[in-house]
């Protein structure tokens, strides 16, 4: 089937399903509330949704650990809940893409049990080793989420590699029965409508022969050896041959420690590419290295030189996606803006990615401003890597100092409940919330958005609404300007006929710029902006803090 990338013109919504909306009242987030919410989802201007797992799952990885890939977990409301919200999203024309999560099942999935048990076909299902002499581990890797990457099982005699959790083994993708299984789901979801998946950490689906030692180094041991494995490029072939190219869809891959060289091997457009959109971690590594763990002081050149590495290397020959926020990455506001400043950086932030060429994702929340949680209480955390690190990581520190790492890092700043109005638990569930309600609710929610015309929702909607008005931002090249300056971020869209300029200012206090010689901002049209005087002197102005301002030619 040709295909027809229609994902290039959308813009897509994430919803993480556990702190989106409940609607039954028993303080989990559900379908029904997706159901109520479908109306909210289409007027921000989205084309499409993207649901984080909704398999029925033990929930230790909140539903990153699936263990039935063929329905949908009785919490969320089931099949029934689903298909209406499937119909419903079609019904406002918005596509709706589920992720696959195939690099590991719950440890509670059949196969695994079936495994464990050398109950064939099942017996190879999942990478398993005998102990070395001294009953030492089968090699040096290191889970992502908790400690060493092996762990012994009673019953077969044997250890099982988990890459992420205890409780989420890894699949032998070098089995062929493995990857029929694989195709299976994929066809089944397919079949029932839905338009496409975000695969789950796909690039580490193929393990190098051996498994060998990995050397010493601090983060994530062993990836070297997974992650763009030997049999990758097969793998996802395969699949791309033997079911995407059969259906009307769209696949997106999650591909952490990716350069735009590796990406482009997969997702550079040809007949037979292999993925559409890749997620690149690169542009969520301005403030840490290498995870959101390992905290930097924020650096807006990093950013600038990772945003504008993605736009020029991929340009021409493959397409980006483009984001700030998902479940994975502590708030974008907290992290490359400002709390102080928080609708004005939220609107800066806004405007920086979404006219840059790609197909941007907007995450729960995040178009309302939500920020990041300080709990003095460390056991509030529910995230199974959140609280590995606290409990084993940086034990040298004092645990105020270890506290503060989760601050900056936890992936539970981004899990809170949304906060849709300021009724009790932000309007998010009659009952009580699975997990704690950011107390800043009275002061950001969308009820009060919906009412302000000068909210950071009602700009979200504004530049999304320009973004499909404008043939420059889906076709337009790109430039970035002033390069070096730690304060601004500056770039153009540009095709024969229209010009866009947008001038970011991440500084905290007034600055003056000065446009590009070739830009007069005089003549150009102020189509975006987040203060209301806009006033212009010598071709520049004095930008408040975190102004943002998108002029426009045609
Ligand atoms: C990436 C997902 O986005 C994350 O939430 C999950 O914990 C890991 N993969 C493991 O599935």
């Amino acid at each position: 089937m040709e295909r027809k990338r229609w994902y290039k013109d959308m813009v897509f919504y994430q919803i993480w399903p556990r702190s989106f909306k409940d609607g039954n009242g028993d303080g989990v987030g559900d379908l029904l509330g997706v159901l109520e919410k479908l109306d909210y989802i289409k007027s921000l201007g989205m084309d499409g949704i993207w649901f984080s797992p909704l398999y029925p799952s033990p929930g230790i990885d909140c539903g990153y650990d699936i263990s039935d890939y063929m329905d949908i977990d009785p919490a969320y409301g089931g099949m029934e809940a689903f298909k209406k919200v499937l119909d419903g999203a079609h019904a406002r024309g918005m596509k709706v893409i589920m992720d696959l999560v195939v690099n590991h099942t719950s440890d509670e999935h059949e196969w695994f049990q079936k495994s464990r048990q050398r109950i064939e076909p099942y017996t190879d299902y999942y990478i398993w080793r005998p102990a070395k002499p001294g009953g030492k581990l089968p090699n040096n890797w290191d889970s992502m989420f908790e400690g060493k990457a092996w762990e012994w099982d009673p019953v077969r005699g044997e250890y099982y590699l988990h890459v992420f959790a205890i409780k989420q083994p890894d699949l032998n993708m070098d089995n062929p029965l493995v990857r029929e299984e694989v195709k299976k789901i994929l066809r089944f979801w397919l079949d029932l409508g839905v338009d496409g998946f975000r695969e789950d950490v796909i690039t580490f689906i193929s393990k190098k022969e051996g498994l060998p030692n990995d050397y010493i180094f601090p983060v994530s041991r062993g990836i070297r050896h997974y992650n763009h494995g030997p049999r990758i490029h097969e793998y996802l072939s395969e699949f791309r041959r033997d079911v995407f190219d059969h259906y009307d869809c769209m696949t997106m891959a999650e591909a952490p420690l990716v350069s735009t060289k590796r990406a482009l091997e997969y997702i550079e457009e040809k007949e037979d590419s292999e993925i559409d959109l890749m997620i690149q971690f690169e542009t969520m590594c301005a403030d840490c290295l290498f995870t959101d763990y390992i905290h930097t002081p924020f650096s807006l050149r990093k950013l600038k030189r990772t945003w504008s590495n993605w736009q020029n290397k991929l340009d021409g020959k493959a397409w980006n996606m483009l984001y700030l926020e998902n479940h994975d990455h502590p708030r974008i506001i907290s992290r490359y803006g400002s709390e102080k400043f928080c609708t004005e950086s939220g609107k800066m932030l806004a405007a920086a990615y979404l006219f840059q060429k790609g197909t941007p994702f907007v995450y729960q929340g995040q178009e309302i401003g939500m920020t990041n949680w300080y709990p003095a209480d460390p056991e509030l955390y529910e995230d199974v890597q959140t609280r590995w690190q606290y409990a084993h990581n940086a034990l040298h520190k004092s645990s105020e100092k270890r506290l503060q790492r989760l601050w900056y890092g936890s992936r539970d700043s981004a899990r809170t409940p949304v906060q849709w109005s300021d009724a009790e638990n932000a309007g998010f569930s009659t009952g009580t919330p699975w997990f704690y309600v950011n107390e800043n609710y009275r002061a950001i929610n969308a009820a009060q958005q919906e009412q302000d015309p000068d909210s950071l929702l009602q700009f979200y909607r504004k530049a999304i609404a320009l973004r499909k008005t404008l043939p420059v931002v889906r076709d337009g090249g790109y430039r970035e300007f002033k390069k070096l300056s730690g304060k601004f971020y500056v770039y153009a869209r540009e095709t024969a006929g229209e010009k866009l300029l947008v001038i970011c200012s991440f500084a905290d206090r007034p600055v003056n710029f000065k446009a590009p010689k070739e830009f007069d901002l005089a003549s150009g049209a102020l189509i975006l902006a987040n203060y209301k005087d806009t006033d212009v002197q010598k071709n520049g102005f004095t930008a408040q803090p975190y102004e943002v301002r998108v002029y426009h030619w045609k």
